[in-house]
Formats: C-alpha cells, sequence, structure tokens
C-alpha cells in the first residue's frame, strides 16, 4: 500500500509541476518592456488631462499619434475618499469600499486604459485570443501632477474585489469557455472564471480582458495573406509557448523518472533479498520438519506441531 502511495505521488508529480507551470504563465521579457513603457507613456498622457482638476471627476486623454486606438483617462482622488467611498463607476471598474495604496498618499490618480486594436501587440498571449480589449487600472501618486515616469502605486481591495464590466464582448465560439485573464505588473498572467455579466474581479491594479482558447495552432497556414501573416506570427509564439512550458516539464519528468528507477532497483533488491531471507528460513524450517526420527525400524519425521500436544507425545513415547 504504501510502495503505491510513493508511485502515486512520484507519477503526479511532473504532472502538477507542468499544470503549475503552465497556469503561471508569463508575458515574454521584451512584450514586459513594451507594456511597461506603454504605462509609462500613458501615465504621462493622462496626466496632461488633469489641469486643475476636480476630485473624482473622469478627465480622458489624447494619446501620441503613433498609439491612436488607445483611450486613457485619468481621475484623481483623496485617499481617505477612495477608502472609505470608493469609485461606483470609472468606465469600466466598480471599485468597492476598502481599496487602499502602499505606500501612502493624500492624493492619487487612477489611470484608466483601454487597449482597444493594440491589445494583442501589447499583451500577446500565444493560444488565446482576445474577446474584449485589454483594460488597464493602475494607481499613482497625485501630488505632483506634472510628473512624468512615475511609478506605480501598489492598490489593493481589502474587502470585496473590484469589479471589470465588459460591454462588448465578442460571442466565444461554440464550446469554447471564455475566462478572465490579469496581467499583473511583473508581466505574470493569470486565468480566472468569467463571472456572469461578462464581469471580472480582482483585488488588485492591472491589465485586464476576456480570453477563449483559440483551437488549432495548425502548422499549415491557409488562405488569405494577411491572415497567413498573422497565423505565422502565432506559431512562432506557440513554439516559444512549447519551449518555455512543456521544456522543463520534459526535462523534469525525466529526472523524476530517473530517482523512480532509482527507487525501483532499491526496493527491488530490498525485496529480493527478503525473499531470499525468506527462503533460507523456509528451507531451514522445512529441514527442521523433515528431521527424521527412528523409531524402532521405521524412520518417521519428527514435527515441532506436536509439540503443542504433549498428550499424544505421551502417547506415543511412555
Ligand atoms: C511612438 O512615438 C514615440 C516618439 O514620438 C516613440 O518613443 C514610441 O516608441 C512610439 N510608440 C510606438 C508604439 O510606436
Ligand atoms: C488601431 O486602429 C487605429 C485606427 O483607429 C490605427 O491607426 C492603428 O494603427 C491600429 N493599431 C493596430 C495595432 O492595428
Ligand atoms: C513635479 O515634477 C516635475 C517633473 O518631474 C518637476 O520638475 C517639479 O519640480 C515637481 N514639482 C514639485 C512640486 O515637486
Amino acid at each position: 500500500m504504501r510502495v503505491r502511495a510513493c508511485f502515486f505521488v512520484l507519477f503526479s508529480l511532473p504532472c502538477l509541476l507542468c499544470v503549475l507551470l503552465s497556469s503561471a504563465q508569463q508575458l515574454p521579457p521584451d512584450a514586459v518592456v513594451s507594456a511597461r513603457l506603454l504605462d509609462s507613456h500613458l501615465q504621462d498622457s493622462a496626466f496632461r488631462a488633469l489641469f486643475s482638476p476636480i476630485t473624482g471627476v473622469p478627465y480622458d486623454a489624447q494619446v501620441p499619434t503613433n498609439l491612436s486606438g488607445i483611450k486613457v483617462s485619468a481621475m484623481r482622488l483623496r485617499s481617505g475618499s477612495l477608502r472609505t467611498r470608493g469609485v461606483l463607476s470609472y468606465k469600466e471598474f466598480e471599485i468597492p469600499i476598502g481599496v487602499v495604496e502602499k505606500p501612502y498618499v493624500e492624493r492619487l490618480v487612477l489611470v484608466y486604459q483601454n487597449l482597444g486594436n493594440w491589445s494583442d501587440q501589447f499583451y500577446p498571449l500565444p493560444g488565446f485570443s482576445y474577446l474584449a480589449p485589454v483594460l488597464g487600472l493602475l494607481a499613482y501618486s497625485g501630488v505632483n501632477l506634472s510628473a512624468s515616469e512615475l511609478p506605480e502605486l501598489d492598490i489593493r481591495a481589502s474587502e470585496k474585489p473590484v469589479l471589470v464590466n465588459f460591454p462588448h464582448v465578442r460571442p466565444a465560439p461554440l464550446g469554447a469557455l471564455a475566462k478572465c485573464v490579469y496581467f499583473d505588473l511583473h508581466g505574470s498572467v493569470q486565468f480566472d472564471t468569467l463571472l456572469p455579466g461578462n464581469v471580472c474581479s480582482t483585488m488588485q491594479q492591472g491589465h485586464f480582458s476576456i480570453v477563449v482558447e483559440s483551437n488549432a495552432p495548425s502548422p499549415a497556414p491557409s488562405s488569405g495573406g494577411e491572415f497567413q501573416d498573422a497565423s505565422g506570427k502565432n506559431n512562432k509564439k506557440n513554439n516559444k509557448f512549447m519551449l518555455r512550458i512543456l521544456v522543463p516539464c520534459v526535462v523534469g519528468g525525466i529526472v523524476l523518472l530517473i530517482i523512480i528507477l532509482g527507487l525501483l532497483v532499491v526496493l527491488v533488491r530490498k525485496h529480493t533479498k527478503g525473499t531470499r531471507m525468506q527462503q533460507l528460513e523456509c528451507v531451514a524450517y522445512s529441514n527442521e520438519i523433515m528431521d527424521m526420527t527412528s523409531i524402532g525400524d521405521i524412520k518417521v519425521p519428527l514435527a515441532f506441531g506436536t509439540r503443542t500436544r504433549p498428550m499424544i507425545e505421551h502417547d506415543y513415547f511412555p
């Protein structure tokens, strides 16, 4: 039983590792850099829209022309009011009471991003396609509104989660399951269940969207020049994905197999030793049983079993 449990654990370990690795996905490093650069550009653009702003009012910002298609807004808040009142609706975001920032600032600015048709470009997700644009919510200190290249504050919901209500979501293909995807500021990717009404929930800031697994990473691209290009790119990404997820899994699996084989050898050796001992004991025992004793002219096996019945012994040996 114990051996079986041991084997079960050993064999399930590589699988578990693979699942963990694949669920703790990461954006490629170059994508993280460009996404962070974009955050920085958009913070700059958003803050330009805040010219003697009214607290709690969203201001739409202008983005550089080479980023047209992206929407950015900024809203300045007192951190006390954010914590005790929340923001009922800031574009697609619903911020509950209990959201606190670290480090503490008296005023903060919430920058909203809607990456629109740039979502794929800045947040490439091999194996998935977006059903909604990537939306971002990031917090910055609102002390100096002409500051640029500000670091983000760390904001967290402490009681209820922040909700993201996606209004225009493309329907998922038949049989495919739409999921929420969450990118934190370091490029790690997490998936979560989509709540009814196309709502995602989060306890932290970052970027959010709805995705569906895109089936058929087909190696042979079909008709359509434009499409061909896109799927070729996708294949490259898929290869990267395979390299980053599958290779470590396979290597881990092989190492574990070697360990398992080693254990098997040890176990088998122990086992054979044990059986040999048993055999020896058996032989010794049978020798004992087969010990012959002469009674008169006849040779009779002397059985120890009779020792338990002294009465009979008395009968045979008066
Ligand atoms: C947009 O142009 C600016 C310079 O004006 C450049 O720094 C930035 O990288 C460009 N962004 C993209 C996405 O091309
Ligand atoms: C997104 O759309 C805008 C026009 O609305 C266009 O200028 C821009 O190049 C598009 N971006 C991408 C990545 O296709
Ligand atoms: C605000 O930031 C700008 C740009 O970094 C800087 O020039 C200015 O001195 C800062 N103002 C204050 C009051 O810190």
